[in-house]
């Protein structure tokens, strides 16, 4: 690999579908860097097992997530596409940050916390650990950029403190991780009951647009997205469900459409009906292609195994680099 450009590093679990969220906060950008920088993206599989998938499960899970981040235009010829237990020298990292990750801080972690009230009886120790395995995964190639969604921001703050205390005690070795985001703000695509949670994939399944979606679910979907009977007065402030809408809107449909809702919007005129069934026609014809194309690379299984095996070897290269360096800096080196 050209060793002149930036390294990326990005990675999702394999915990479901994927859905617009996963798309805009991140996909998108893997696809808009995959030419410009090293890129290393991979299905984050042994991050699924904290809620402990049915193995039958896991490789369903796993190839969809390859096929649909090939069917959204990711090109695995140009950036490396991996799963991330077939390289081992990412939990051997993972083993190596921990003496370096403390258990008040990582309890303090918002993720951890929301998840410890979510599900009380499988507070398990990969859950506390988390952001120190999702250190490890972008450390592994020294990256730079990281295209994540907005709820990963404090992760990686994590991964740059991780990066710091093993520079300071070992030398230097780890550059900080940044996230990024193409424009200028990190995104969350935001669920659409209005209830002010983002879409995601195991939670509020009826308000959040997969990219496997049929049709009529995207159609349903969208016209029972909260409205209310419109603005009375001129120019007010749109509620955050309303602000969801159009920002949904700004996504997927062309800008003089939200333009001239904007425009009925501030002169009191929006009529919400017609506006998601605009935005439902907008989105199927976003979807549609998306689905039907990794639809059709899910039934090619020896492909998708190719490339897996494939960007395997080629993160394993990156990896043993930093593995080796990572233990001559910690002093385990005693056969040279
Ligand atoms: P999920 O939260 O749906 O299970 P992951 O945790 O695997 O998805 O996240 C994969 C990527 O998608 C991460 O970069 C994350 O920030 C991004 N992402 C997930 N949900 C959203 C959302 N609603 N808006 C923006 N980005 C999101
Ligand atoms: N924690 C991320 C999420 O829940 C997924 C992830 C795991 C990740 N390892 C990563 C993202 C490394 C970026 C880089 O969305």
């Amino acid at each position: 690999m050209n060793s002149q450009k930036e390294i990326v590093v990005s990675g999702i679990r394999s915990t479901g579908y994927l859905h617009l969220g996963n798309y805009f906060g991140a996909i998108r950008n893997y696809v808009k860097m995959q030419a410009d920088y090293d890129c290393y993206f991979f299905v984050a599989d042994y991050h699924s097992l904290t809620t402990h998938p049915k193995p039958e499960d896991l490789k369903k899970n796993v190839f969809r997530v390859l096929a649909e981040n090939i069917a959204s235009g990711l090109n695995p010829e140009q950036a490396v596409f991996y799963a991330q237990s077939d390289i081992p020298e990412i939990p051997e990292l993972y083993l190596m940050l921990n003496m370096l990750a403390y258990k008040g801080e990582l309890e303090k972690v918002p993720t951890f916390k929301d998840k410890v009230r979510q599900q009380p009886d499988n507070v398990n120790a990969g859950l506390l650990t988390y952001p120190v395995l999702m250190a490890a995964d972008i450390l592994i190639h020294r990256a730079v950029k990281v295209p994540v969604g907005k709820d990963q921001e404090q992760h990686l703050e994590m991964a740059r403190n991780f990066a710091q205390r093993y520079n300071n005690r070992y030398g230097e070795l780890f550059p900080e991780p940044q996230a990024f985001n193409f424009g200028s703000q990190l995104s969350k695509v935001m669920s659409l009951d209005g209830s002010g949670s983002k879409m995601s994939k195991s939670e509020n399944e009826n308000a959040t647009i997969y990219l496997a979606d049929s049709d009529e679910a995207i159609r349903k979907k969208i016209m029972k997205a909260k409205t209310d009977s419109g603005p009375t007065e001129n120019n007010s402030e749109k509620p955050a469900y309303i602000q969801s809408l159009f920002d949904l809107m700004a996504l997927i449909s062309p800008p003089e459409t939200l333009n001239s809702y904007d425009t009925a919007f501030n002169a009191c005129t929006i009529r919400y009906g017609d506006m998601k069934k605009q935005m439902a026609e907008d989105m199927v014809a976003f979807v549609a292609p998306i689905r039907e194309w990794a639809r059709q690379l899910q039934e090619d299984e020896e492909s998708l195994r190719t490339i897996l095996r494939r960007g395997a070897e080629r993160a394993r290269e990156s990896a043993s680099r930093t593995i080796s360096l990572a233990r001559k800096g910690i002093g385990i080196q005693y056969y040279s």
